[in-house]
């Protein structure tokens, strides 16, 4: 534990309280034990997408033309609630709406919701991928059997005709043109999220990996395992074996910082047992812009983290910029001195930010004189789209005064949900214009921070927590036993729940795996 300058005792007991407070006042069972009917019945199993469409669309409310020429709504006296992503914004709407009053259509390319908070640890083999993947079929099962889902991005939209067009994702994720298909819709909620940003950075497209998905997790530890198996060749040059194990993590935010830290246990606790001649060559160099890493957080933090890094041997290079990525090396420039150095590199992650995705664009750009912010959807304090009439969005493709974070994503969605429950209770979705009728009944949109925590490596985490008007900071190994705990309590499901805890027994009797196909 690292009780920084509030004495030991009054953080541990801030903890405490958070902890008690975060669980709130139904308890840890009861809770999770709503979940358990759902786990005992049987997932729906549903046609998707173009197929699903010509069925559905003879009896069913929600519906799908394959034609340029969408179909009107007029479905059982209900609306049509169209939800776009999976995500945490997204997803907590789906779990917390009164799904009989809307007919319900959720679209997105990815049929699961990521516990991204976890990421980092899938990356080096820590946590399973598919345990902190919770099917969007299971959410859906236990709502509603008459939600649909259609797996496909959404790449545009006429809003004069209340239309959207989706299209099926190629393997690499773009849009394949030759599924596009149209769907109508009474309200609309945005949850897109965001995606890596390059800042035009030469070479970083083509040659980092990011790390913002699932599929950035198993490309990474595809990486890693190549460069290892690489330098354990004995015809390579010292040079090129000290090229191949060294690895760059770019930005020192959350993201950065954890994926260091994870990829030093991967090292530390596994690499060092089974090639310890290689392990001892492995470097890590963390590049952060600015003079510290997590400005986001409390400067203690900040600190304490910085200090950890060096005594576990991360090599930190901040006030540092990188300007260009090669192939087998990238160049960076010192803020201070203005010097370029060239740094060879075996494996590249780029976590240097996010920006909204594509879809929020395509949105803004049809109302370009109000959509003025190319960081993503400016959004008013009800959440709606400004400049467009039912239309909402929340979390990261949004522009407000908030973080991108699932937090905010989350209590965007419960407070969203809770709208349109109001709007059915009144009876009023019927109403010609569900923008404005939601912020004359419910009050505006405020977030509430419920602190922050991060997990830094070497079994420590660091925790910012709100304790009444003030807030507490902690750090070290007690911090990241309250994490995990965190972590387990937040995860989607008592599947994903027990999953993660039977991964984390795993990597502590046998070790991590970074083996991939
Ligand atoms: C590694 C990592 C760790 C993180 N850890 C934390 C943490 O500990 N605490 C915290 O508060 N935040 C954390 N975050 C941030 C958090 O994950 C994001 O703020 C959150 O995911 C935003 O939620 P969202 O619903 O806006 O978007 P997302 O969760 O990104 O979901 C977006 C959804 O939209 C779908 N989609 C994309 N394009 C389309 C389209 N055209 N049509 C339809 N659907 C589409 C996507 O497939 C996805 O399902 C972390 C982020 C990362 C990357
Ligand atoms: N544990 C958590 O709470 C957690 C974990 C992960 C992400 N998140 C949230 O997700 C969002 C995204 O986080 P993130 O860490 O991916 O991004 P970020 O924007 O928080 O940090 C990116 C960092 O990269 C640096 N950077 C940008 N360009 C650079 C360059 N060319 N060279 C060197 N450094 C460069 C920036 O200065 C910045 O500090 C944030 O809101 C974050 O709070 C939270």
């Amino acid at each position: 534990m690292f009780p920084l300058s509030k004495s030991g005792p009054i953080a541990q007991r801030g903890l405490q309280t958070v902890i008690r407070t975060s669980i709130g006042s139904r308890s840890f069972h009861a809770a999770k034990k709503a979940h358990l009917p759902s786990l005992l019945a049987r997932p729906r199993t549903y046609a998707t997408s173009t197929h699903a469409t010509s069925t559905a669309a003879a009896a069913d409310p929600i519906v799908l033309t394959e034609s340029r020429k969408a179909t009107p709504n007029v479905h059982n006296g209900k609306k049509t609630l169209v939800l776009l992503g999976t995500g945490w914004g997204s997803t907590t709407i789906l779990k917390t709406l009164d799904t009989s009053k809307y007919n319900v259509v959720v679209i997105s390319p990815r049929n699961y919701f990521l516990f991204t908070p976890l990421l980092p640890s899938c990356t080096v083999g820590t946590t399973e991928s598919r345990s902190i993947m919770e099917p969007i079929r299971h959410i859906i099962g236990r709502r509603s059997k008459d939600i649909r889902f259609y797996e496909a991005q959404c790449t545009d939209i006429d809003m004069s005709k209340k239309e959207l067009v989706l299209e099926q994702s190629t393997a690499d994720g773009a849009p394949d043109q030759g599924t596009s298909t149209r769907i109508n819709y009474d309200y609309l909620v945005v949850g897109v999220g965001g995606t890596y940003n390059t800042f035009g950075t030469p070479g970083v497209e083509k040659h980092a990996c990011f790390l913002k998905e699932m599929g950035d997790a198993s490309k990474i530890r595809r990486r890693l395992k190549d460069a290892i198996e690489k330098a354990s060749f004995a015809n390579i040059s010292d040079a090129e074996r000290d090229r191949l194990l060294h690895m760059v993590v770019v930005g020192g935010g959350p993201t950065g910082v954890e994926f260091a830290g994870e990829l030093h246990d991967l090292i530390a606790e596994d690499l060092r047992r089974w090639v310890p001649e290689l392990a001892s060559k492995i470097r890590i160099t963390l590049v952060e812009a600015l003079p510290n890493v997590l400005p986001s957080f409390d400067k203690k933090l900040v600190f304490y983290t910085e200090r950890m890094f060096k005594k576990i041997g991360i090599n930190l290079l901040t006030g540092t910029t990188v300007q260009k990525v090669d192939e087998k090396t990238l160049t960076v420039r010192n803020a201070a001195t203005g010097s370029e150095t060239e740094i060879p590199y075996g494996t590249i992650v780029w976590a240097a930010g996010i920006r909204a995705r594509q879809f929020a664009h395509t949105l803004r750009a049809k109302v370009p004189d109000v959509q003025t912010s190319g960081r993503g959807l400016i959004i008013d304090d009800y959440l709606r789209v400004q400049g467009t009439e039912d239309i909402w969005a929340l979390g990261d493709c949004t522009v407000s005064k908030n973080a991108p974070l699932a937090q905010v994503a989350s209590q965007q969605g419960k407070w969203l949900s809770k709208a349109f429950n109001h709007m059915a209770l009144d009876g009023n979705t019927d109403a010609v214009n569900g923008s404005s009728l939601i912020a004359t009944k419910t009050k505006p949109f405020v977030y509430s921070s419920n602190g922050s925590l991060a997990y830094i490596g070497g079994e420590k985490a660091i925790a910012e927590l709100p304790f009444f008007n003030k807030s507490i900071v902690a750090g070290g190994p007690l911090t990241s036993v309250f994490w995990k705990a965190y972590c387990l309590w937040e995860l989607s499901s008592v599947r994903s729940s027990l999953s993660v805890a039977t991964d984390w027994v795993k990597r502590a009797m046998f070790g991590r795996t970074i083996s991939v196909d």
